[in-house]
């Protein structure tokens, strides 16, 4: 029995057109590890590589080695896994690349249209205990005598199918540039034919124009499996099943969400050139900074040095990572009091006025979320809620400051420690205020976060006991890494018949623990559930990307709850209130 629901989507050509695609790529499973899946990807080769590979392959003429032109071709989709791979570490998300080798996806028949017949069914599951993703390239197995064979074109629909089916998959969804199966093609008519919530084997056959591999809705169909077609960031997949068809009564509505960004420093950066990249999404009304003179492509007419002139654009959600205490906080409320969503990465605000401004949100009708406040990419608040809603906590306990386990691993190798702060606000870890890092308050902040999800109530940073690493010795450090321990500064929580105790403080831990694996600016929670289980959550918990990540999880939330018609279930999933 597996602990988590288990997804696999589907990536092909039409979504990876270039390497610029990868990062759409990455919110999108990002979307699925936050509500608490584990995901498997599946990729096709980038843009048109396939094409390319197999001209190259047909400039040797034909009655080439057919296992030579499979090894070639299959460079497409080991390259496009790599990429992804990277994507995701980049975004702080952890995973790892399982190829036809390591997932021992064996096939029989034709070497370039064969059939799959196996895979390691224990090898996913192992990955899939420590790590949130597996990426698997698709379209490429292995015959009996160990050589490359191939899937037939489109063969990636059917890794997925197929992984999907033997790993009892809860979901499987081959995400498209088309949001589903419509009755007939669009371009075909003036009229707007009609999309599929349900339609069968036989139909999606019929009417998919080769968008779906017909192999892979077979073997679907042979042996009775559901599976979804859907646009990235969607609500509306069709769903390919055995039962009578319906349909979607309305389109989603496809007008781009106004935002207004306020800064655009480490994160604010990182996520304008996110916003960016999908202008058909998402229109940028201002964005607050404090300087002008700027040379990182953040266009000239959109910055302002005055953040109200933001609040006050015509924006429908207010996105806020200026970080700090004010103006911060009365930006938020302003925006909440004119009826505009705000999305912000700031625990210092919230950790202090989130009753408040939770309370405005709510008589205003609208948003107010938080993810990145508390482990950048490693969704503990969301993964905590959905604990306390259905198993309740008993204890938390985690690191939850990058800054300081970054500076702690250099102190345990040695270097000295201004050096290792200096290197940690280079690289985007620290906070404006590094010594709220290095003091505990940081860490106090989040934890207070964290309290409110897991045992409802209010507790104030004041009332965590603190204790910071900023005079911890660091010879002792480096004696204790040599002696096979680690120090970590550890955030915990115990929800007892006594009441909820908070505190924050450094602490040893063995080299084996999962804190001491939990290197540089990674976070970690252990959260001991009522019912007595053991739940980890990681991912990067500080820097540009991780931290973008998360907002951009948040902001694709609000950008569905305003469009779709069954936006409401997934809006409760992803709010955190
Ligand atoms: N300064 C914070 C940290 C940034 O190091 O964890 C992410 O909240």
């Amino acid at each position: 029995m597996r602990s988590y629901p288990l997804t696999v989507l589907k990536f092909g050509s039409s979504v990876l057109r270039s390497e610029a695609d990868l990062p759409a790529a990455v919110h999108e499973i990002y979307r699925w590890v936050r509500n608490g899946h584990r995901v498997i990807a599946v990729v096709s080769a980038i843009g048109n590589s396939t094409e390319e590979l197999l001209a190259r392959a047909h400039a040797f003429g034909q009655g080439v080695s057919e296992h030579a032109v499979a090894t070639l071709l299959a460079t497409g989709e080991s390259t496009s896994a790599a990429l992804l791979s990277l994507a995701l570490d980049r975004a702080g998300i952890p995973g790892v690349i399982l190829d036809e080798v390591r997932l021992g996806l064996r096939t029989r028949g034709p070497v370039l249209n064969s059939e799959p017949c196996g895979i390691d069914v224990s090898a996913v599951e192992r990955a899939l205990e420590t790590l949130s993703v597996v990426v698997v390239p698709g379209f490429v197995g292995r015959q009996d005598d160990g050589t490359v064979s191939l899937l037939g074109r489109g063969g990636t629909d059917l890794t997925a199918v197929f992984v999907a089916h033997q790993l009892g998959a809860d979901c499987c969804r081959l995400i498209k540039d088309v949001d589903g199966i419509f009755e007939y093609d669009p371009a075909s008519s003036e009229r707007q034919p009609r999309r599929y919530r349900i339609l069968t084997w036989a139909d999606a056959d019929r009417l998919s124009g080769g968008i779906v591999q017909s192999k892979a809705i077979h073997l679907a169909e042979r042996n009775n499996f559901a599976f979804e077609v859907a646009a990235l960031n969607s609500d509306q997949p069709s769903l390919i099943c055995g039962q009578p068809a319906e349909f979607y009564e309305q389109q989603p509505d496809s007008k781009p969400l106004r935002v207004g960004l306020l800064g655009a420093g480490t994160v604010g950066l990182g996520v304008y050139r996110y916003l960016a990249a999908h202008p058909e999404r998402f229109h940028i009304t201002g964005i607050g900074v404090r300087h002008r003179e700027r040379a990182d492509g953040t266009p000239r007419e959109l910055l302002t040095l005055n953040p109200w002139e933001v609040v006050d654009s015509d924006c429908e959600l207010v996105v806020e990572v200026i970080g700090g205490l004010w103006p911060a906080k009365e930006l938020i409320e302003a925006a909440l009091k004119a009826g505009k969503h705000v999305i912000t990465a700031n625990k210092l605000v919230i950790s202090h006025w989130g009753h408040e401004l939770r309370a405005l949100a709510a008589r205003n009708g609208v948003q107010l979320l938080y993810s990145g406040a508390v482990g950048g990419a490693a969704p503990m608040l969301e993964q905590v809620r959905r604990i306390a809603e259905t198993r309740g906590i008993r204890a938390l306990s985690g690191v939850v400051n990058g800054t300081t386990n970054f500076i702690l691993d250099r102190l345990a190798d040695g270097m000295p420690r201004d050096e290792a702060l200096r290197e940690a606000q280079r690289l985007g870890f620290a906070e404006l205020d590094p010594t709220t890092d290095l003091d505990g308050s940081d860490a106090a902040h989040k934890l207070a976060l964290l309290a409110h999800v897991a045992c409802g109530g209010g507790l104030h940073p004041n009332q965590i006991e603190r204790t910071g690493i900023e005079h911890f010795d660091a010879e002792a450090v480096h004696e204790a890494a040599r002696a096979g321990l680690s120090v970590r500064l550890l955030a915990t929580l115990a929800n007892g018949s006594d009441g909820v105790r908070a505190c924050v403080g450094p602490q040893f831990v063995d080299r084996d623990h999962v804190f001491a694996q939990t290197r540089n600016e990674e976070n970690c929670l252990e959260i001991h559930t009522q019912t007595g289980e053991v739940v980890y959550v990681r991912g990067k918990g500080a820097g540009r990307w991780p931290t973008a990540e998360a907002v951009m999880a948040d902001v694709f939330d609000v950008c569905r709850s305003a469009r779709t018609e069954v936006a409401e279930d997934y809006l409760t999933a992803g709010r955190v209130l």
